[in-house]
C-alpha cells in the first residue's frame, strides 16, 4: 500500500461539457467526489493524500470561475470540518495560502488548527500551489540560512533542502494518479516526485469513484519500483 498518493484531479471542465452543463456544475461534482475519495483514502488506511486542489498558474483563470473554486473550498471546509474531526483526519495545506480571499484562508486556518492533533490520516490540500515556486522560496530561505551563519555551502544536500519544502516531514509522494489523460506533472511537487509511480486515467475527476481508485492501487502493486537500482540489486535487498 502506498503511504502517499498525491492525486491531479482533473477534467471537471470536460465533465461538464460532456452532460451540456456549465463548468460550475462540473467543479461540484468535483468537489463532492473529493469527499468521497477522501474517505476512501481513510478507510483503505493511506496515511497521507495530497489532492491539488488549486494551482499558482489556476490564478489566471476567468475571475468567475476563480470566485467559484474559492467558494467551493470554502464550503468544503465548512461542511467537512466535522466529519474530518470525527475521522480523525488531520488537514494541511500548501502553498501561498496568503493570496486566498480572507474568508477562505480563515476557514482554512480554523480547520487545519481544529485537526492539527489528528494523526490517523494526513490530508494535504495544494492550495495556490506552484512545485517550482516551493522549490525557489526553499532557496531564498537556505541562501539567508547561509548569509545567517546557520550553516555552509557544504551542509546543502538533498535532506537539507527537503527540510525547507511544505512537505519537509511528510514522505515523497509513491504513487501521483491524474484524472483525465493528460500526460503532464503540471508545475506538482517537482521535487517531491523524484521517483513516484505515475497513474494516468482518461476517466474524468468527477466520475473517478473509489472502483477506479482502486484500479490505481492495483496498478501500482504491480509496478516494480527499482530507484535508479537493477532488478538484480533489489531482489538481492
Ligand atoms: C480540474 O478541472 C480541476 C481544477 C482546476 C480544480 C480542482 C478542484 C476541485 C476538484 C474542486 C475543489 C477542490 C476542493 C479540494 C474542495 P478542469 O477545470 O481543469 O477541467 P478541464 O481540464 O476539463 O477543463
Amino acid at each position: 500500500m502506498p503511504k502517499h498518493i498525491a492525486i491531479i484531479p482533473d477534467g471537471n471542465g470536460r465533465w461538464a461539457k460532456l452532460q451540456k452543463q456549465d463548468r460550475t456544475f462540473g467543479h461540484m461534482k468535483g468537489t463532492a467526489n473529493v469527499k468521497d475519495i477522501v474517505m476512501f483514502a481513510k478507510e483503505l488506511k493511506i496515511p497521507v493524500l495530497t489532492i491539488y486542489a488549486f494551482s499558482d498558474e489556476n490564478w489566471e483563470r476567468p475571475s468567475q470561475e476563480v470566485t467559484i473554486l474559492m467558494e467551493l473550498l470554502e464550503t468544503y471546509l465548512l461542511q467537512e470540518r466535522q466529519n474530518l474531526i470525527q475521522n480523525k483526519i488531520q488537514l494541511r495545506a500548501m502553498g501561498d495560502i496568503g493570496r486566498l480571499p480572507k474568508s477562505v484562508r480563515e476557514e482554512l486556518i480554523q480547520t487545519m488548527e481544529m485537526t492539527a492533533h489528528l494523526d490517523e490520516m494526513i490530508l494535504n490540500f495544494a492550495i495556490s500551489y506552484g512545485g517550482r515556486s516551493e522549490i525557489l522560496s526553499a532557496i531564498q530561505k537556505i541562501s539567508k540560512g547561509i548569509q545567517k551563519g546557520d550553516f555552509r555551502d557544504e551542509d546543502i544536500t538533498e535532506a537539507l533542502f527537503s527540510k525547507f519544502l511544505y512537505t519537509h516531514d511528510l514522505p515523497d509522494p509513491d504513487l501521483l494518479i491524474r484524472t483525465s489523460g493528460e500526460l503532464r506533472i503540471s508545475n506538482f511537487m517537482l521535487w517531491q516526485m523524484a521517483y513516484t509511480e505515475i497513474y494516468v486515467t482518461d476517466v474524468l475527476w468527477p466520475d473517478f469513484n473509489r472502483e477506479e481508485f482502486m484500479k490505481a492501487l492495483h496498478v501500482f502493486e504491480n509496478r516494480k519500483r527499482r530507484f535508479g537500482k537493477t532488478q538484480e540489486q533489489m531482489d538481492g535487498s
